[in-house]
């Protein structure tokens, strides 16, 4: 029978210290109890008997850090989440941008592509889409892989219209456009 709770705090600060050294990616500041979580989680899936085990795993094998990394990431996201800042971005943000021959957006941590996408309808929403480049990228790969898809379930539909609305949204998200999201 595998401790559900196999992860200690010292051993935890040692596994991302491996990490960084050799992987150079940096989980140090990542909530510890979350993290926590997932480690534990993770060694319940991957049937790991011993934290040490997990650890000679990622020291041993880089081919395990993209499948570490999909269970470490939190990747909660939705089109216009905080509808709030999107509707700052629309009223006051991207009018001085569009006073700017170019535009370049990074969405550093992109999850599954809801965040780059919603700017992508308010760029084309302030006719400025054209003169803009938006960059999405993630530490996650499986997330990366279903944002480069575009595809969205179709019961998150009610929400996404939901919080564009709130974010000054004046149109319905397109139907035709979202039909071609939809799975
Ligand atoms: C909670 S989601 C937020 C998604 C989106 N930005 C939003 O606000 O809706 C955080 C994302 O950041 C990614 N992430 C975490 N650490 C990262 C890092 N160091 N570099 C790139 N992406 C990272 C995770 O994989 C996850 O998909």
């Amino acid at each position: 029978m595998i401790d559900p709770d196999i992860v200690k705090e010292d051993e935890m600060e040692l596994l991302l210290k491996d990490i960084f050294s050799l992987y150079d990616y940096d989980f140090t500041q990542y909530s510890k109890a979350s993290l926590k979580r997932r480690l534990n989680r993770i060694c319940m899936i991957d049937k790991f008997t011993s934290f040490a085990e997990l650890r000679y795993k990622l020291n041993n094998d880089a081919s395990y850090l993209p499948r570490f990394i999909e269970e470490i990431t939190v990747n909660v996201t939705e089109m216009f989440r905080d509808p709030h800042f999107y509707k700052t971005l629309r009223d006051h943000i991207l009018p001085v941008l569009g006073t700017h021959p170019f535009i370049r957006i990074w969405v550093a941590g992109c999850s599954t592509g809801e965040e780059a996408y919603s700017l992508a309808i308010l760029l084309q929403e302030a006719n400025l889409y054209h003169k803009s480049l938006l960059y999405a990228t993630d530490i996650n790969p499986g997330v990366l892989d279903k944002a480069s898809k575009g595809i969205f379930p179709k019961n998150t539909l009610a929400q996404y219209e939901e919080n564009y609305a709130l974010s000054g949204g004046k149109k319905t998200l397109h139907p035709i456009m979202y039909l071609a999201m939809i799975w």
